[in-house]
């Protein structure tokens, strides 16, 4: 499974990176307003630190200008790939981008149709919002599983990147029912390693290290 991290925040990012969790960014319009940054440059800084996609959304709603911005996006570097909404026209944006051999992400997903269609349209990627639907009582993670299920059944090969990941067990699921990729706020990456048994047991080890005076350097 590739770990995308969904931030703007560029320390954020290198400190993952540096650990080898950071196969992908993704942004948004949201994300990029909280960076404070303009988007072209704090894009470009993602970009030359994460080798993997980098995801930057357009702006516009219909589908000329979004291929215009799409084109500008892509000369930022080699790994960007177009986020367009989805939307008749983001499906248009998508097919003309991913035709001229860019990586195109189809976001604000929330139906499996939906996915459907963006596979026909030759998505990269197809972002379903798990977070989003649980919010209003639905379930994101039988989203997840309704698009595995469907390209696996016609062998599309668009993947499947779950987002609006707001908790570890999104992740765990997420991986369980065999998403491509997870896109997720660093914290939550963060929030993986915790275990309370683990803490326990290490606060014994550090109890008999001290008592037994155990040294290595
Ligand atoms: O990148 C889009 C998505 O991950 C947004 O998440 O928490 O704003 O629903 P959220």
């Amino acid at each position: 499974m590739k770990f995308f991290v969904d931030t703007a925040e560029i320390g954020a990012i290198a400190e993952l990176n540096d650990l080898g969790m950071v196969d992908g960014v993704t942004t948004n319009p949201s994300l990029i307003k909280k960076s404070g940054r303009d988007i072209i440059e704090v894009t470009k800084e993602i970009c030359d630190l994460v080798d993997g996609p980098v995801s930057a959304e357009v702006t516009a709603t219909d589908a000329d200008t979004m291929i215009a911005e799409g084109r500008k996006l892509v000369e930022i570097a080699e790994n960007i790939a177009v986020k367009v909404p989805l939307t008749w026209d983001g499906l248009k944006a998508c097919k003309t981008l991913t035709d001229d051999g860019h990586m195109v992400n189809v976001t604000l997903c929330f139906s499996a149709n939906q996915a459907l269609l963006a596979a026909k349209a030759g998505a990269t990627f197809i972002s379903p919002f798990i977070g989003r639907l649980d919010d209003i009582n639905l379930d994101g993670m039988e989203l997840i599983e309704d698009i595995r299920t469907i390209y696996d059944n016609y062998g599309f090969e668009t993947q499947i990147l779950a987002a609006s990941i707001r908790s570890v067990n999104h992740v765990l699921d997420s991986a369980r029912i065999g998403a491509d990729v997870i896109t997720a706020p660093p914290a939550v990456i963060k929030a993986m390693v915790n275990h309370p048994l683990t803490d326990k047991g290490l606060d014994a080890f550090l109890a008999d290290i001290k008592a037994a005076e155990i040294k290595i350097l």
